[in-house]
């Protein structure tokens, strides 16, 4: 058994980007006793090393498949009083949900309703949902409100997350002692300001940032910039860029927010976003203004899946979690950068 009288925050996929930087948060933030779930399938086991580095604690952490609900069942049952869990673990590239749709509705989905069964079982009252701003589509109206309908998802991952809203909002719905934050993040960047943990891409990353970094790293040989030729200021798409630190410390104020019944309804939806619109041209100008180098890349043909424009209003969780983003574009890329250096360069 796992002996300690605290109350236990769960946290699944806290090995990965996110939810590493979160764990990290809660250490330094709360009481909590933490405890990760994570297989590793997208992660590494040294994401706890580098969390005990920056915070002086060790974690504990679960290694189970969560799709496998016996598996998940038996783990957790050795966890002493856990009264809420955060729920990261998830597949998360838009290209490759794209290329293997069932893989991402088999994991997400099925991983996200053994969760919720785990909580009915174990009476686990409070639940938080990484969902993101993929699931709005491509609306008509920028930025973005929590209450903005919902265009078609572009993509089989962003279809996962709007299903996985509804399937978090249906079972709070069902269960009078649970409650729920949904967390719509937009574009997470960036590393931990001591440059000690940050994205750790297994295979040829997908998203932005780390590609730029892997580029200028000499790691990847040139950036592609998917379409120059949309209807936006610089013909690329535009993101709301948000340091992955800032999601993480949105995290913790929204599980006190939970514990601490302060919640409207028993379901609460959150845009985790800084509010400015960036295309991709300006985050790569960004990036080599701070870090005074030119980086190899070239303007190409659209991706598939890609919303071409999305940003956000946060005005509800400001207000509501008394949060507020600390860093600007500059300082993600710097980050982002700092983390690079300490993974290494290939030149
Ligand atoms: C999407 C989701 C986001 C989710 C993330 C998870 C949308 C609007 N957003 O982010 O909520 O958290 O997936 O992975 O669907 N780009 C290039 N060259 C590259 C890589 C990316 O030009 O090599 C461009 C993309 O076309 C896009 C921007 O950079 O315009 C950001 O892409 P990426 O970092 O992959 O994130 P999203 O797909 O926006």
């Amino acid at each position: 058994m796992l002996q300690h009288n605290k109350s236990t925050i769960l946290v699944t996929g806290g090995a990965g980007y996110i939810g590493s930087h979160t764990i990290i948060e809660l250490l330094q933030q709360t009481d909590y006793n933490i405890v990760s779930i994570d297989n590793f399938s997208n992660s590494s086991a040294d994401t706890f090393d580098r969390i005990e580095a920056i915070t002086r604690k060790q974690v504990v952490n679960l290694n189970v498949d969560i799709c496998n609900l016996e598996a998940l069942e038996l783990a957790v049952s050795k966890v002493k009083n856990p009264i809420g869990i955060i729920h990261f673990a998830a597949y998360k590239s838009v290209p490759q949900s794209v290329a293997d749709p069932l893989m991402y509705y088999h994991n997400n989905l099925g991983s996200l309703i053994n969760i919720l069964k785990l909580c009915k079982q174990l009476q686990i009252p409070n639940f938080i949902f990484s969902s993101s701003c993929s699931v709005y589509g491509n609306v008509e109206e920028l930025p973005v409100t929590e209450s903005t309908p919902f265009a078609p998802a572009e993509s089989p991952y962003a279809q996962t997350k709007q299903m996985g809203e509804d399937i978090v909002k249906n079972f709070t719905t069902s269960e009078s002692s649970f409650k729920s934050v949904l967390l719509r993040y937009f574009n997470p960047v960036g590393a931990h300001p001591t440059g000690l943990n940050g994205e750790y891409p297994r295979s040829k990353p997908d998203n932005l940032v780390p590609y730029i970094t892997q580029t200028a790293a000499g790691i990847l040989s040139k950036l592609t910039v998917f379409g120059g030729d949309y209807d936006t200021r610089d013909g690329s798409c535009i993101r709301d860029y948000i340091h992955v630190s800032d999601i993480a410390d949105a995290h913790v104020k929204a599980l006190n927010y939970l514990i601490d019944d302060q919640q409207k309804q028993a379901t609460s939806v959150f845009n985790l976003g800084t509010g400015n619109g960036v295309s991709v041209l300006e985050a790569i100008h960004s990036f080599e203004k701070m870090t005074q180098q030119k980086l190899n890349y070239e303007v190409g043909g659209r991706r598939a899946g890609d919303v071409i424009s999305i940003y956000a209003n946060n005005d509800l969780v400001k207000k509501e979690l008394n949060w507020n983003p600390k860093y600007n574009l500059d300082e993600m890329m710097l980050s982002a950068w700092k983390w690079q250096l300490n993974l290494g360069l290939n030149k």
